[in-house]
């Protein structure tokens, strides 16, 4: 299928995979360029410079292809080490940068200059158009269904993305809640040329997770879903869980007396313990509403291919009889 997006990434089939942390490892990034899509390596996950140098070189043994690093700019008392990660993608010559979090301004101008395109992910048609205006190339556009950071206008896909149709001028995908044929040819009636998923990715046998975090994927229904930290300004949408449930406690007694620091055992450093040794309970994760719609672990590959096969059938079978 040839869209702007897979003109502008030079890749077969318009289905990105969103920077995910400690997911987005280089495993889970070949797979998904392998198959034809964008597959991204996150960049903060692998904690240095050198780390992540050695995740890229790591990726580029197992895949030929395009893929991006994830830079995601978070308000940080230390801050990481911005222009050192994005040295090393430099060097490395990374086609493509997924930047997300807050405006990425300060670091465009260098990674413009050595001719990387850069995809900015946000939630709302202002940030989209923000993101146009300061030179990024694309964007993605994250719906109040995604997994992670949906902002804090709890703007769905189906206002979100004919709105930022109606507005941009530069491609976007549509983010949150993508999972199969249906979703792209949707996301395409609706103004996007392509789609970012984040959670559906989890769920596949090239994901670089614990079993027990897929099983938790297939298991759930579209209703397992939380909104946390809201009255942080930092709302994330993650599945709901023992410690959940103990966050959301506290979040209903201290208002908005609510500290970081009051809720630091659910959130703080849980990932590696989720997401590499299979506990669960061990804090709150992102994930998505579309886990609704997960009910397999197929590999890449084969949830590519059948994303398409499903896309091509509905294009020319359903729509074109109406
Ligand atoms: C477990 C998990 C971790 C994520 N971590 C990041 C991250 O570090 N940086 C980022 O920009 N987005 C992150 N995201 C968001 C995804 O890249 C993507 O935008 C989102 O999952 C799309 O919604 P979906 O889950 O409905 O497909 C994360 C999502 C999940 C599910």
């Amino acid at each position: 299928m040839k869209t702007k997006i897979t003109e502008l990434f030079g890749i077969e089939n318009p289905i990105i995979q969103g920077g995910m942390h400690h997911v987005g490892f280089a495993e889970l990034a070949a797979a998904v360029s392998n198959a034809g899509g964008l597959g991204t390596i996150t960049g903060l996950t692998q904690g240095t410079p050198e780390k992540l140098a050695n995740e890229i070189a790591r990726c580029k043994e197992m895949t030929d292809k395009p893929f991006a690093v994830n830079l995601t700019f978070l308000p940080s008392l230390t801050p990481p080490d911005y222009p050192g990660l994005i040295k090393e993608i430099i060097d490395a010559g990374v086609p493509v940068v997924e930047t997300a979090g807050r405006n990425p301004a300060e670091y465009l101008p260098a990674l413009k200059d050595a001719g990387i395109k850069v995809i900015h992910k946000c939630t709302s048609v202002r940030h989209s158009i923000k993101a146009q205006s300061i030179g990024c190339d694309a964007v993605s556009v994250d719906g109040f269904e995604c997994g992670g950071h949906p902002g804090e206008d709890d703007i769905p896909n189906f206002i979100l993305l004919p709105r930022a149709a109606e507005e941009l001028e530069i491609p976007f995908v549509a983010s949150g809640g993508m999972a199969d044929g249906r979703s792209l040819v949707a996301a395409m009636a609706l103004g996007a040329e392509g789609m970012n998923m984040g959670t559906r990715f989890i769920a596949t046998q090239d994901a670089p997770v614990h079993q027990n975090v897929k099983e938790a994927i297939v298991n759930a229904t579209e209703l397992d879903t939380r909104l946390i930290m809201r009255s942080l300004t930092n709302t994330e949408r993650v599945l709901n869980n023992e410690a959940v449930e103990r966050l959301m406690e506290k979040e209903k007694a201290l208002g908005d007396d609510l500290k970081f620091e009051d809720i630091i055992d659910e959130v703080a450093g849980v990932y590696p313990k989720i997401m590499h040794e299979g506990t669960m309970e061990a804090g709150a994760w992102s994930c998505g509403m579309v886990a609704g719609l997960v009910n397999d672990i197929p590999t890449v590959q084969d949830l590519i291919n059948n994303i398409m096969s499903q896309a091509d059938e509905i294009i020319k079978s359903k729509l074109q009889n109406f």
